[in-house]
């Protein structure tokens, strides 16, 4: 098993993984480790669990993180390890780095597990480097191989991450680990080998969808977060979120909305000719319940009913899952020509709400390079029977 130079002294280890001195180390050890290798870019909970799993399962892993997104990073420095308690287990000396150019020549797997709000930052450095022979994961992607205006071997994204998890300090907590995940190519007709090699890093099963469209229409993250916030904002401020999310917030007129809003999503895939399923029944195939009703989900729930409210509406549950989740699936029911009120309505009350133009910023069809491409064309391309 390889292991990393012991470390003496915090400055020595903070030197020895950020001056950008180490390439030639990082080489070794990815020659030693021979294929099995994986670079994560995004040193959170999704991506230190995922860390921990590949591995438990014999993988070696480089982290990267981005120089002004060091706040998890650190801590597991200053601490010299990481460790990971629930669903995914084990004390990790993980080997990170701030240096792209060290992160993408480690391994020609690059799993991105930034929030989408940090994938321009992510292709802004990816640019400068050749990634032909690459493969690249956005775990989640939300459409990241739309907007990924870079040549890369080969692009796949998830619709959610396999763990829910949170950091405390050097700490990570895996408070659920899903079943299956949802998975598709940006490109048609993967090799039936990188299919194989990339179901092997992933400790849950992955679903092999159609189109990176029909993933992104089954991140039902999408249906949960944004009205649970939004119809619980008063909660939430008055609070600081002291209140759990799912057990206290889904309610039976919350459920409703969802259910209004979760019509479209279905009528979206529909018009693609996809077999969709509701958001209740993909959260079900996700962690292998039968529950059959949200607000039955939001209370018995193991990886639901415990998650507690965050503490203003500045979160991701906003940030991330309205202008990329909620302005697509808006942008794609306008071109497709189905009312996506229910959709429309949410997010302009998340901005009467926040203040943020959430349509001018999200992922519409110009910024996934779609404005230009007809409603046939659009079909034509995402269809699982009519691909060109
Ligand atoms: N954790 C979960 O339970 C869970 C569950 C389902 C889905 N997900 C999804 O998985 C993804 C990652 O989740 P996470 O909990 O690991 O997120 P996170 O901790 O908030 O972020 C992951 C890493 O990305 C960095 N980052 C944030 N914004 C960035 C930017 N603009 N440019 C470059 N780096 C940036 C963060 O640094 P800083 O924090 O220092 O900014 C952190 O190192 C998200 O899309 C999330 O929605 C997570």
């Amino acid at each position: 098993m390889l292991t990393c130079r012991p470390i003496n002294n915090v400055d020595s280890f903070v030197k020895y993984y950020w001056s950008g001195d180490t390439p030639k180390l990082l080489q070794k050890l990815s020659i030693e480790a021979g294929q099995n290798t994986v670079t994560i870019i995004g040193a959170g909970a999704a991506g230190f669990a995922l860390a921990v799993d590949l591995k438990n399962h014999g993988v070696s892993v480089l982290v990267y993180s981005h120089s002004n997104h060091l706040r998890h990073a650190n801590e597991v420095i200053s601490k010299g390890q990481l460790t990971a308690r629930g669903k995914v287990q084990g004390v990790a000396i993980p080997w990170i780095t701030a240096d792209m150019a060290e992160a993408v020549a480690f391994s020609k797997i690059i799993i991105l597990t930034v929030p989408s709000t940090g994938h321009h930052t992510v292709l802004h450095e990816l640019r400068k480097f050749s990634l032909h022979q690459h493969t690249v994961i956005a775990v989640p992607g939300n459409l990241f191989s739309l907007i990924a205006d870079i040549q890369i071997g080969c692009v796949l994204e998830t619709n959610l991450s396999p763990y829910s998890c949170r950091m405390e300090g050097e700490q990570l907590i895996v408070m659920g680990k899903k079943h299956l995940i949802s998975i598709a190519a940006l490109q048609q007709d993967l090799d039936p080998m990188v299919q194989s090699t990339v179901q092997n890093l992933f400790s849950v099963q992955l679903k092999w969808c159609s189109s990176v469209i029909e993933v992104c229409l089954l991140n039902v993250n999408g249906v949960f977060h944004p009205l649970m916030m939004l119809m619980n904002a008063g909660r939430i401020e008055s609070t600081a979120g002291n209140f759990f999310l799912y057990r206290d917030g889904l309610t039976r007129s919350v459920a409703n909305a969802m259910r209004a809003l979760d019509q479209v999503r279905i009528e979206i895939g529909e018009a693609f000719g996809l077999q969709m399923k509701s958001a209740l029944e993909v959260s079900n195939e996700c962690y292998g319940h039968s529950f059959t009703d949200l607000v039955e989900l939001a209370q018995n729930s193991g990886p639901h009913n415990k998650l507690k409210a965050p503490s203003d509406l500045e979160n991701r549950n906003i940030s991330e899952d309205v202008p990329h989740l909620l302005v697509c699936w808006h942008s794609l029911a306008e071109k497709l020509g189905i009312d996506a009120s229910p959709i429309k309505a949410v997010i302009i009350l998340v901005e009467m709400a926040t203040g943020v133009n959430y349509f001018e910023a999200g992922r519409d069809l110009r910024q996934l390079h779609l404005d230009k491409v007809s409603r046939d064309e659009l079909i034509r391309k995402f269809s699982p029977s009519q691909r060109t």
